[in-house]
């Protein structure tokens, strides 16, 4: 079967984005396989440390490599958003296929310092696993929300609102992050946003940044470095599909699956309201998440 880096290879090439959906349980993890599966494309499995800590990271493991194994079928598992070397560690014993070392929010030197001190651990460990670093702000949280993340702001000129260039990843700081950490994946800020409003649209993504930020990095150290578009909630399909001409290679998605999974729940606790088994009432949530899923993954690897 297929690594994810050679999968990530061939997102490339065709210029198609592998999706990544987050998970704190089997519900959701069944109705991301299940689209997948449906559609045939490769998926990335994330849990932030909140979700690890709910599902356990050595299950959440078990759960995707046996999905993987028993159907033959390109799934990995992603550790989200890790924010502390103990839990890149736990990661890594755990057999997680990729982590997130987020260090997003430190001032630069120290975000280059943690990561770098993170990619040398985990390679020494196991040279198989991604990293990938984060450089900007991009908010924290997949939740509802009523305003901006903090420390973000829209810029004031005219058109489709978006975050103040200033706000943003610079093309030369990526170039610079990625050569003195060595990631393998980096996940910049471009206007995308954790989290979604409930009324109110996304600001768009930059797509001219994108370009100048791949375009960048496509002189480090001469090796491709697929990038990673957080926050994807809530964001237009025409940007998504810009962004991923553009050369954005992985979208992650949570809040729209953590409200429609809640939908669902309420959907058949309202249409069955005698049902006391899981795995029935369960079905409901099943179905709206596998149906965003399904959505998603179809725009993402371009298949109409
Ligand atoms: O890492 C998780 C994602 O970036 C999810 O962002 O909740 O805005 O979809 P989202
Ligand atoms: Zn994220």
């Amino acid at each position: 079967m297929r690594s994810l880096r050679q999968i990530l290879k061939s997102a490339e090439k065709n210029k198609v984005a592998v999706g990544h959906f987050n998970v704190a349980e089997t519900s959701q993890l069944k109705a991301v396989f299940d689209a997948a599966r449906e559609l045939g494309v490769p998926v990335i499995i994330g849990t932030s440390e909140g979700e690890a800590g709910f599902l356990g990271r050595k299950q959440a493991v078990a759960a995707v490599k046996s999905l993987r194994e028993e159907y033959k079928f390109p799934i990995f598992l992603n550790s989200d958003h890790t924010h502390s070397f103990e839990e890149v560690k736990k990661a890594v014993a755990a057999g997680y296929d990729a982590i997130l070392f987020d260090g997003g929010t430190l001032p630069l030197e120290e975000n280059i310092r943690e990561t770098r001190r993170v990619v040398k651990y985990v390679k020494s460990k196991n040279k198989n696993i991604l990293v990938e670093g984060e450089l900007g702000n991009i908010g924290s949280g997949s939740t509802i929300r009523k305003e901006l993340p903090k420390g973000l702001a829209l810029s004031s000129s005219k058109g489709a609102a978006t975050i103040r260039p200033e706000d943003l990843t610079k093309p030369e700081e990526a170039l610079r992050f990625v050569k003195e950490t060595g990631v393998d994946m980096l996940a910049p800020a471009v206007g995308n946003l954790h989290g979604m409003f409930k009324d109110a649209p996304e600001p768009a993504l930059d797509i001219e940044r994108i370009k100048a930020i791949k375009q960048a990095l496509r002189q480090a150290q001469g090796k491709q470095v697929p990038l990673v578009l957080h926050g994807g909630s809530g964001n237009s399909d025409s940007d998504f599909l810009a962004a991923i001409d553009a050369g954005i290679n992985i979208i992650h998605i949570s809040t729209e699956l953590r409200a429609a999974w809640r939908k669902g729940l309420e959907k058949g606790l309202k249409e069955k309201p005698e049902e006391i088994a899981p795995y029935k009432l369960l079905a409901y949530p099943v179905a709206e998440v596998k149906g965003v899923v399904y959505n998603k993954l179809k725009l993402f690897n371009k298949l109409y």
